[in-house]
């Protein structure tokens, strides 16, 4: 009997994960599990762990790099309608893991709630966004999240406070957790105002990083405190490095940026040169945002 037995209806195998992502890149996953719900979600992570299966949650795949040979373990995705669900209470709006985060940040502003429009242009769904803190220049989402639901590692629903996750820059304390829904606190305002921010920073963020049908992860690389990672990377000469059809994007360092033969491999060769020469530059040690599986 497979270690999945019962859960048949929701478990593929050998999953090629580049469909996935953003850089479309890597190997398959062996195994792939969309649970229906909650419930079945806690059931399926207590028979990985039973089983000695390692599990991730893959969200749109906007800051993830799978490594060649693929994920040898199940990828479990919430893509099914009970964690897709947003629902607009007053000033709050409550979206399950799942939700595509953009869609949401433009149907805030279209009745009129704004705060959201600070986060333009971030790709990734509301359980990927709150997991990483995900923000930019303008703001993150710390600043709106109320409460999030999760999955603790004691496989309960426990709903915390902004305070209890543990927002810093691009963390959380919620490894080991799975991300079930957020709430978030915004302010009824200017709509009109609301969609030109969001249309300036799009453009802001257009003119200044590829664009974003580019194949990227985002920035690879966290903003080391006091520095930009990519004027560090900038300095050190790295625009235009290549390996293979990989380059360092000549719009902004922070940036790696597949082309059509791209490997992972070749992905992971640019961030060992990139890191190497920022540490001889500056002896600064870039810490990974991206993740890699
Ligand atoms: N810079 C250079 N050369 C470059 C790139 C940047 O000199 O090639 C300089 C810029 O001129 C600027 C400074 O570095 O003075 C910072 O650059 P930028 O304003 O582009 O912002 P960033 O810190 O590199 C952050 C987020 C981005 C987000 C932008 C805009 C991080 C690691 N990055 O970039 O987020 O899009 O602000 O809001 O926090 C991501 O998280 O994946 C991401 C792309």
């Amino acid at each position: 009997m497979s270690w999945y037995a019962g859960f048949e209806r929701i478990c593929r195998s050998d999953v090629p994960l580049s469909e996935y992502t953003w850089y479309r890149l890597g190997g398959p996953a062996r195994w792939m599990i969309e649970p229906r719900d909650t419930e079945q979600l806690a059931a399926v992570v207590a028979r990985c762990e039973d089983a000695g299966v390692t599990w991730r949650v893959l969200g749109c795949g906007a800051n993830v790099l799978i490594s060649d040979a693929g994920f040898d373990g199940a990828v479990i995705r919430l893509s099914e309608p009970h964690f897709l669900t947003t629902h607009f209470q007053d000033e709050t709006v409550t979206a399950g893991a799942g939700a595509d985060f953009p869609r949401l940040v433009r149907s805030a502003i279209e009745r009129g709630l704004v705060g959201l429009e600070a986060l333009a242009g971030i790709p990734g769904t509301m359980g990927g966004i709150i997991r990483m803190n995900a923000g930019g220049r303008y703001g993150e989402i710390a600043q709106f999240a109320s409460q999030v639901t999760i999955l603790d590692r004691e496989r309960q629903v426990r709903t915390l406070t902004c305070a209890q996750v543990g927002f810093s820059y691009r963390h959380t304390d919620l490894e080991g957790c799975i991300v079930l829904a957020a709430a978030l606190t915004l302010k009824t305002g200017d709509r009109a105002a609301a969609l030109q921010r969001h249309r300036d920073i799009w453009t802001e963020k257009h003119s200044t990083q590829p664009p974003l049908a580019a194949r990227s992860s985002g920035c690879i690389f966290k903003n080391p405190p006091g520095h930009a990672a990519g004027r560090l990377l900038d300095e050190a000469g790295l625009k235009g490095a290549r390996a293979g059809s990989a380059q360092i994007s000549q719009r902004h360092a922070n940036f790696i940026v597949a082309g059509a033969n791209t490997t992972t491999r070749d992905v992971l060769e640019l961030i060992d040169l990139a890191r190497e020469r920022v540490r001889k530059n500056t002896g600064i040690e870039l810490e990974l945002e991206v993740q890699i599986w």
